[in-house]
């Protein structure tokens, strides 16, 4: 079967149809980044409700790392919804709660013993995250970074720093959010290049203590270990270490954001293993239940225990379907062979656009860890120039070939690759043969 087939053009006549019906019936806040709508899907390939199969590079924006519909997922979750859909947790706890925080208390980072959370989303995860902290160290302020995406709820989005379209006409926000720059180092904020720089960035935190809030007033440093819909940014390697080391120096806890990086995209189960650091609190969300909603906060045991009974929770959080689906999960990345394919998307990726580089001036840095990789696009590489509409026109050109891709970054001129890591090598080629039509189509009109 091949990978893309298309019956109709992109979007078809019912797709077309329904976006008719959603516009009067859907606000606009909720955004899509392409005009089809989805009927089933399996593995790396979506059918939409024309009948057209396309090749899924977006997965859902990360949740998919082991496939659409993964049979045994399906199998889990199915069998579940027959026994029990919903107790509640806070009413009746069942096993699968405690079976799965005690694997990813076993899988988390470092020695420390460990204790997990569940909830229905990362933007959930962050905020328990945060009060976590602050009810683990009595302090109030939390350091996020520039370029950061924690989520939409209130304190997650005081933690994202893209205004436009998260931010903007959504404020006040939560006080007690202080901003720096992250390692971006394409487009540093400091106008240094690495490692001459001595990661500035990171000094630079103990400069901000001085001007503009007290060490000893901040419970936690939130960090995306790869920045993810601020444009798949890789730090240097030395980056989290000297985070880790300096958050250590003041008594602050280390939050690892993993809703993006996490459960197995960048060739790891957590991003923060390439770099050897131990976070206090690590949260995943987004691929961990191979589709379903499930966020987890899994964190030092006496940092989680924190906060007093009652005062974490939710009605939802940790619903058995999910959570069952979420150990189905867990069970597909135990024989390492997902890991190996991150691997190997990358090593493919890189290679392909390697040599686009050389011949598309649009390309203006190529960059990503196991399967997360991605093209940031300037209108001319002397300036950087963002060049965002040249992105659009990219992933537009993409599906109409039968490609789903999404954007990222803060200036929304970065194509990221979310493939599930399911994608075979030569659904992988043929997409890849997809994403470099459309971008010499859009350079060639550039
Ligand atoms: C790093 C990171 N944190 C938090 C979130 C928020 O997750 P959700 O959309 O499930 O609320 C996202 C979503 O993209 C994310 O990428």
């Amino acid at each position: 079967m091949p990978a893309i087939q298309l019956q109709t053009e992109i979007p078809g006549p019912r797709s077309r149809a329904l976006m008719a019906r959603r516009q009067a019936a859907v606000p606009r806040g909720p955004f899509h980044a392409t005009p089809i709508f989805a009927s089933r899907a399996h593995g790396a390939v979506l059918e939409d409700v024309d009948g057209n199969r396309l090749l899924d590079f977006a997965g859902g924006i990360g949740c998919l790392n082991v496939g659409h519909t993964d049979a045994s997922v399906v199998a889990a979750a199915g069998a579940q919804l027959g026994r029990l859909t919903h107790g509640c947790f806070h009413v009746t706890p069942y096993e699968s709660y405690v079976r799965l925080a005690e694997r990813l208390n076993a899988l988390a980072p470092g020695p420390a013993p460990k204790k997990t959370m569940f909830v229905n989303s990362g933007a959930e995860a962050v905020e328990n995250a945060v009060k976590i902290a602050r009810a683990a160290t009595g302090r109030g302020a939390v350091l996020a970074f520039e370029d950061g995406f924690h989520g939409r709820t209130l304190l997650a989005l005081s933690l994202t720093s893209k205004v436009h379209p998260y931010k903007v006409g959504f404020g006040p926000f939560v006080p007690g959010v202080q901003r720096a720059p992250y390692a971006y180092c394409y487009r540093c904020a400091y106008k240094l290049t690495y490692p001459a720089c001595g990661l500035h960035c990171v000094d630079a935190l103990e400069d901000l203590f001085k001007r503009h809030v007290a060490a000893e007033e901040v419970a936690a440093v939130i960090v995306e270990p790869v920045l993810g819909e601020g444009g798949f940014v890789v730090p240097p390697g030395d980056y989290l270490p000297r985070l880790r080391a300096l958050t250590e120096r003041h008594g602050i806890l280390l939050i690892a954001d993993e809703v993006q990086t996490g459960f197995g995209r960048t060739g790891k189960l957590w991003a923060v293993e390439h770099s050897g650091v131990v976070p206090d609190i690590l949260i995943a969300a987004k691929s961990i239940a191979g589709g379903l909603p499930l966020g987890a906060i899994t964190g030092r045991a006496d940092v989680m225990d924190a906060a007093g009974p009652g005062g974490l929770g939710g009605t939802f959080g940790g619903n058995p379907v999910a959570l069952e689906a979420a150990l189905a999960v867990l069970e597909r990345f135990d024989d390492g062979a997902l890991y190996a394919r991150a691997e190997r998307i990358g090593q493919a990726f890189r290679e392909r656009a390697g040599r686009w580089a050389a011949s598309v001036p649009l390309l203006g840095d190529v960059r990503g860890v196991g399967a997360m990789w991605a093209l940031e696009l300037v209108k001319d590489r002397a300036s950087k120039a963002p060049a965002k509409d040249e992105t659009a026109a990219v992933a537009k050109a993409a599906y109409e070939r039968g490609l789903l891709t999404i954007t990222a970054g803060t200036y929304g001129n970065v194509l990221r690759t979310l493939m599930p890591l399911v994608i075979s090598d030569d659904e992988l080629r043929v997409g890849l043969d997809v994403l470099e039509a459309a971008l010499v189509s859009v350079a060639g009109s550039h």
